[in-house]
């Protein structure tokens, strides 16, 4: 089965954890950019009221066609409790998912609200089947604990 991981990483988390899982299982990688481009300051000032409200972002690139997978991971850092604007517009970016299986990962400093059930649901909305759910901690990223969780659950969804 081809799997693709698709993920937005403000600060290198995410994108730990999504290149982590792609190096164990040979899954394809697209790191998705917000067009803001948010210093710091501008994450906390502008970007998390967005992911508040459940807004998307501009991303880049913009579409993104997931024929050619059958498993489609889609990772995000939390954001006041939410997943992040990119990420809910890499939901809406998909194309050809309709059937697919999905996963939803998310990275944060600890507590993730309901960043994942919000993801999983939007992934369920564009009528894929998500078969797993995973987050990990900042702290547990730094210590380099269960870092293989992702990859266990693609193996998983791949039938592996
Ligand atoms: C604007 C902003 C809002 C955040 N909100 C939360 C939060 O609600 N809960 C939490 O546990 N961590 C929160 N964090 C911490 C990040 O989720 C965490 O550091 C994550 O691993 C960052 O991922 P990245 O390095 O891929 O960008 C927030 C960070 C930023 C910049």
């Amino acid at each position: 089965m081809k799997v693709c991981i698709v993920y937005y990483s403000a600060t290198g988390n995410t994108k730990m954890v999504a290149e982590a899982a792609a190096e164990a299982t040979g899954a394809d990688l697209v790191e998705v950019k917000d067009r803001a481009g948010y210093s710091k300051v501008m994450m906390y000032l502008k970007g998390a009221p967005k992911a508040r409200r459940g807004e998307k972002a501009e991303i880049e690139p913009a579409v993104i066609d997931v024929a050619a997978y059958d498993v489609v991971a889609i990772g995000t850092p939390v954001w006041a409790f939410r997943p992040t604007p990119a990420a809910n517009a890499i939901v809406a970016a998909l194309e050809n998912c309709e059937g697919k299986k999905g996963i939803a990962f998310a990275t944060s400093g600890g507590a993730p609200g309901e960043a994942l059930q919000n993801l999983a649901r939007q992934i369920e909305e564009r009528g894929m089947t998500v078969t797993g759910t995973f987050h990990i901690s900042d702290t547990e990223i730094k210590k380099g604990e269960r870092l293989d969780g992702l990859a266990r659950l693609i193996s998983t969804a791949s039938g592996a």
